[in-house]
């Protein structure tokens, strides 16, 4: 089984990501929480050159990183696991490509859907992570470290991303299920529980 989480910044993704991951370690399953960009040695290289304020990537050369991370990242890390029978639980996927470079950046989104199709898996269940604005912009500020590049973009770009990340669970209903992100950690946490539970029953 193969789980992804993805939302804007903000939306508590990476902590409900280990929160559900805890809960199935906890009926016994095997679980690899993981992350994008990254989750792979080389992947987490190119983590770097996208997220560092360094470089201004062209829209396709981003799709590209973000693609060429993503193939390391399933080839490496996504497929070996899920063939050790281990629920992958990974904190962003492809959706974030669309949402981000797509919608956000104006990137061709034919050519993202085209690269998704190619990928050799797909998730089984997406949690789509949606927080209101205000509430995502006070939970970034409240973070220690430097803002990365796709933070530091405006309040514009962040309403396209949110609009990016609305359309594909629009399209997608069967496999992305929408959780407001906006209540406590451990309601929306419940939350989770209760869509993994009714959308794949017995997985937790
Ligand atoms: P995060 O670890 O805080 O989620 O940071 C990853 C950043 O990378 C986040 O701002 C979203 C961005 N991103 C993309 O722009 N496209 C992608 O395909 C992925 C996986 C992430």
């Amino acid at each position: 089984m193969f789980i992804t989480f993805e939302g804007g910044e903000g939306a508590g993704k990476s902590t409900q990501a280990r929160l559900l991951a805890e809960a199935m370690t906890a009926k016994g399953r095997t679980v690899l929480c993981t992350r994008e960009p990254g989750g792979a040695p080389g992947a987490e290289v190119l983590r770097g050159l996208l997220l560092s304020r360094d470089h201004d990537w062209s829209p396709p050369a981003e799709v590209y990183l973000h693609f060429a991370a993503r193939a390391e990242h399933v080839a490496r890390t996504i497929q070996p696991a899920l063939a050790r029978g281990a629920v992958v639980i990974s904190d962003r996927f492809a959706d974030s490509t669309m949402a981000y470079q797509g919608y956000g950046l104006g990137a061709d989104r034919s050519l993202i859907a085209a690269l998704s199709r190619l990928l050799p898996i797909r998730p089984d269940l997406t949690v789509m992570l949606e927080v209101s604005p205000a509430i995502a912009a006070v939970r970034v500020a409240g973070r220690r470290q430097a803002l990365d590049r796709y933070e530091a973009m405006g309040p514009a770009f962040h309403a396209r991303v949110a609009e990016g990340f609305a359309a594909v669970a629009a399209a997608e209903p069967d496999r992305c299920a929408v959780v407001s992100a906006d209540g406590g950690v451990d309601d929306v946490h419940r939350t989770v529980l209760a869509v993994v539970a009714s959308r794949r029953p017995g997985v937790v």
